[in-house]
């Protein structure tokens, strides 16, 4: 067993040691794993930067706990968007549903691929295990696997989804998850990893990231027309609302395999967007 105590990431059990592991949640964002402009389409050296941040960043002999969760980008964004399924319960075509849910399952399985090659042993917690709309933090079922996951030496992963409700379907976007699981566990740090290199003042894109966002920047944003989860206005909104709850929060071009690397492994000074003075 590499974690120490077998409910320590959960914030009720809070019993601070030093030896406690450090829990890091890593958001591999839609635009990063896949290309936003083509539907169903991957984006293999992105994925593979992924998986050899990862596995370099030794996270075991580092005492670091990790929890991922990706996105659903060209995958569930396009069947989402296809079949009206918005973050807000409603009743729509069950086979956009099925759609929506299997193009994400097929993603999901092709991430856990990529990461096994770099010999990185993952654990699915389905969003449904984990989440219940309106409860915002995780749900004992998803507790109970997140825990028996870690003790096994797995990394639990998880996904943007979608959720049934009596009164319709709705997405459960993976940045909803990354919220819920800052509400659930002691996180660290959070990493929003996307296609570009953080936080630009403009959506244009042009000049410098910002390094340290304050809430007094004004930025400018755009979302691919096919986004159903806001994009990354919602992002930096999500992002504010983490670094309040006590996470450190970082935005960082996930192709980048050492900046990556570096922010796992809590190294500060790599070229990204970090969240400050809120
Ligand atoms: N001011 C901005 N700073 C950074 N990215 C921006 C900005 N405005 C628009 N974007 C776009 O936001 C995208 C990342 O957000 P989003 O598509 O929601 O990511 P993900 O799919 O990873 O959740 C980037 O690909 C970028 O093109
Ligand atoms: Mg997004």
């Amino acid at each position: 067993m590499v974690y120490a105590g077998s409910r320590e990431p959960f914030k009720k059990m809070e019993k601070k040691t030093t030896n406690s592991p450090r829990m890091v949640l890593l958001k591999l964002g839609g635009s990063l794993i896949t290309d936003k402009d083509v539907p169903l389409s991957i984006n293999e050296n992105a994925l593979r930067a992924v998986g050899a941040a990862i596995r370099s960043s030794r996270i075991k002999e580092r005492r670091i706990s990790l929890f991922l969760v990706h996105g659903g980008g060209s995958f569930g964004h396009f069947y989402a968007s296809k079949y009206h399924l918005s973050q807000t319960p409603k009743k729509v075509l069950p086979i956009g549903i099925t759609r929506t849910c299997h193009a994400m399952l097929k993603l999901h399985s092709i991430v856990k691929e990529y990461l096994e090659h770099y010999g990185i042993a993952t654990e699915t917690i389905l969003p449904s295990e984990l989440l219940r709309r309106n409860l915002g933090s995780f749900s004992n079922p998803g507790r109970i696997h997140f825990i028996n996951a870690v003790n096994n030496g797995l990394i639990p992963i998880s996904f943007g989804y979608v959720g049934l409700e009596e009164d319709g379907a709705y997405v459960v976007s993976g940045d909803a998850i990354c919220k819920a699981a800052v509400n659930s566990l002691k996180v660290c740090r959070t990493i929003f990893a996307t296609d570009v290199d953080g936080i630009y003042p403009n959506s244009n894109l042009e000049g410098e990231i910002i390094r340290e966002l304050s809430k007094d920047h004004k930025i400018i944003t755009s979302k691919h027309v096919l986004d159903v989860t806001g994009g990354i206005r919602s992002k930096i909104k999500i992002g504010f609302e983490l670094a309040a709850m006590g996470t450190e929060v970082f935005y960082v071009n996930g192709a980048m395999t050492g900046r990556l690397r570096n922010l796992i492994q809590g190294k500060n000074e790599t070229k990204s967007t970090r969240i400050v003075n809120l």
